[in-house]
Parts: C-alpha cells; sequence; structure tokens
C-alpha cells in the first residue's frame, strides 16, 4: 500500500482545506494511506506527521485556514534540514508528498524533488503570483473581501468627500491590487509592475474631484515601492494636491481570513483530487494548476522562481473606465 503525506505551507489560503479533504479522500478511495504533515516543512523536520482518515478531515470544506497549520521554515532552505527531512519520511515509509502553497512552498518542493523524493505540489496562495497558473487556491477569495472592503470604504468616504489610499496584501506582485481595483472602480492603482509618481497619483484624485465626485479611491499593491503609508504621509502635508482630505486603510491579513467563497471550493477539490491521480499516473515534481482554463500539471522545474507577469493593459483599462 502506498502512504502518501500532504502538507500546506507558507501563507495559509482560503480553500487550503477543501484541497486536504480532496487530496486525503481520493488517496483513500485509491487505496493509500494517507497522512497529515502539521505546519507546513516544519513538522516534516519534527516528523509531525499522523495518519489521516476520511473523517479526520470532515467538516473541513467550507472551513478558512489549513486544519494542518502552516509555517514559513527557512531552515528547509539548507540542504542538511532537507535530508532530515527525507530520512523522516523514509522512517514513516511515506512514499510521497502532496504541497499545498505558493512560490516559497513549492520551491521547497521542487528541492525535495531535486534530491529524490516524489512530490506533487498544489498552487494556493492568495497572491496568485506563481508561474503558468492562471489562478491559485485563495486569490478569488481575497479578491471578494478586499472588494467587499473597498466597497465600504467608498460609500464612508463619498459622505465624506474624501479620498481613501488602501492597501492590499500581494508581496512583490501587483495582481490582487490590479483585480481589487478594477473590480472596485478606483481613480488610480498602484501596482509594484508599474510603478506611479506622486504626482501622477495626486493628478488622478485631484481630476476626480474636478469632475465634481465625492471620492477618490486609490488601490495600493503592498510591494509597491510608493507605498500606501508613504502615499498618505505625503499628501498629509499637501492637501492641496489632491482636493479631498485623504485617509489610508490597511486590508492586510483580513483577506486570508475566513472562508472559501464557491470558486475556491471547487478550484481547491479538483486540484486536491488532481493531485491524487497525477501520483497514480507515476508524475513527480510537477505542480497542479490551471492553464489555458483546463486544470493541468507541469514540472516544477518550469515553475519555480518565475513570477507570472501581469495583463498591463488592464491599467489602461482601469484609467479610461475611472473617468
Ligand atoms: O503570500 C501571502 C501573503 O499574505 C502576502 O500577500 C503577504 O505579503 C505575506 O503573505 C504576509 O506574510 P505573513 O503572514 O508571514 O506576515
Amino acid at each position: 500500500m502506498k502512504r502518501v503525506a500532504v502538507l500546506t505551507s507558507g501563507g495559509d489560503a482560503p480553500g487550503m482545506n477543501a484541497a486536504i479533504r480532496a487530496v486525503v479522500r481520493t488517496g483513500i478511495e485509491k487505496g493509500w494511506e494517507m497522512l497529515g504533515v502539521r505546519r507546513g516543512y516544519a513538522g516534516l523536520l519534527d516528523a509531525d506527521i499522523r495518519p489521516f482518515g476520511a473523517r479526520d478531515v470532515g467538516g473541513i470544506l467550507g472551513r478558512g485556514g489549513t486544519i494542518l497549520g502552516s509555517a514559513r521554515c527557512p531552515e528547509f532552505e539548507d540542504e542538511a534540514y532537507r535530508k532530515r527531512a527525507v530520512a523522516n519520511l523514509e522512517t514513516l515509509g511515506i512514499g510521497a508528498v502532496v504541497v499545498i502553497g505558493g512560490n516559497g512552498s513549492q520551491a521547497g518542493a521542487h528541492a525535495l524533488f531535486q534530491m529524490g523524493f516524489p512530490v506533487v505540489g498544489i498552487a494556493s496562495t492568495i497572491d496568485n503570483d506563481l508561474g503558468w497558473t492562471e489562478m491559485t487556491i485563495g486569490v478569488d477569495t481575497a479578491l471578494d473581501i478586499a472588494l467587499e472592503s473597498i466597497d465600504r470604504l467608498r460609500t464612508t468616504a463619498s459622505s465624506h468627500r474624501r479620498a481613501f489610499l488602501v492597501e492590499v496584501m500581494g508581496r512583490d506582485c501587483g495582481y490582487l491590487a490590479l483585480m481589487a481595483g478594477i473590480a472596485g472602480g478606483a481613480e488610480a492603482i498602484v501596482i509594484p509592475e508599474r510603478e506611479l509618481t506622486h504626482e501622477e497619483i495626486a493628478h488622478a484624485i485631484r481630476a476626480a474631484h474636478l469632475r465634481g465626485k465625492t471620492h477618490g479611491l486609490v488601490v495600493v499593491a503592498e510591494g509597491a515601492k510608493n507605498s500606501a503609508l508613504h502615499l498618505f504621509e505625503h499628501f498629509q502635508k499637501h492637501k492641496d494636491e489632491v482636493g479631498f482630505d485623504v485617509r489610508m486603510t490597511t486590508l492586510g491579513h483580513v483577506q486570508r481570513g475566513g472562508a472559501p467563497g464557491a470558486f475556491d471550493r471547487l478550484l481547491a477539490t479538483r486540484f486536491g483530487a488532481a493531485a491524487a491521480e497525477a501520483l497514480e499516473r507515476g508524475e513527480r515534481g510537477v505542480m497542479v494548476g490551471l492553464s489555458k482554463g483546463k486544470i493541468q500539471t507541469a514540472p516544477l522545474a518550469e515553475i519555480v522562481g518565475r513570477q507570472k507577469p501581469l495583463d498591463l493593459s488592464l491599467l489602461d483599462l482601469a484609467k479610461v473606465l475611472a473617468k
């Protein structure tokens, strides 16, 4: 009988539990013995691993976070620690690991695979910055949360005739900010892939004021060099540049918490099942993702370290629509 372990690593994302459930139950259906690793790669180093039956993953489909726990584990970049992880896996008779996580986690999965250990990854991060895959688990829900907040901020901004700088997550990637900005009707969107100057941002807010808008919304990616805080401090000192009184809100981890929406539950469920199918087909060192609208696998070697490029023409579209 095959023994397969599953772990969640890096920043948690809504839908991770649905993926765990799908991997475990699909594996059990195939006659495999399934195990769960606690706290990501840190759990591999401590052999914090326990059997996972079908009932152990009951009632988690719609639950946020990850029941396995997650961690960032810098030690895993060190080969000596990875050797310890492989030794622990071999001692427990585990023949493969499914890694649910984003860029850093898939880099860890690739490193394990390069040491000869069978691994299949599942794309999961609210940042949607992983190369090759069109969507990752969690980004749709995170976007919904950001949008709900932006919609709420607009009503209070409008009542008080204010401009809001809204900082959204995404690490070095502007995907969440760009999509939230377009879907939220922002006057300006600031992302690391195309930085805007103070003057350009001020111009966008002021133009909205002059057109008679009662609010201004600027969505700023946390990875932008011209950070939301930096902009806020500047506009506090130079109110005349923008026309509106300015406030700033950082959405932060709120975007990562809470229950996954329908899209993420379905995507995670299908990714989880696809990971077990890939293992059964003998695929190793690959990641499950969504490409050309289909759930497929691609080699980790072609994904790791390559951030997905954004469609920057959407920024121009956002500018036109902000009129
Ligand atoms: O990668 C997901 C993410 O939420 C990023 O958007 C953010 O930069 C980072 O994780 C925050 O990490 P932590 O939870 O360790 O503070």
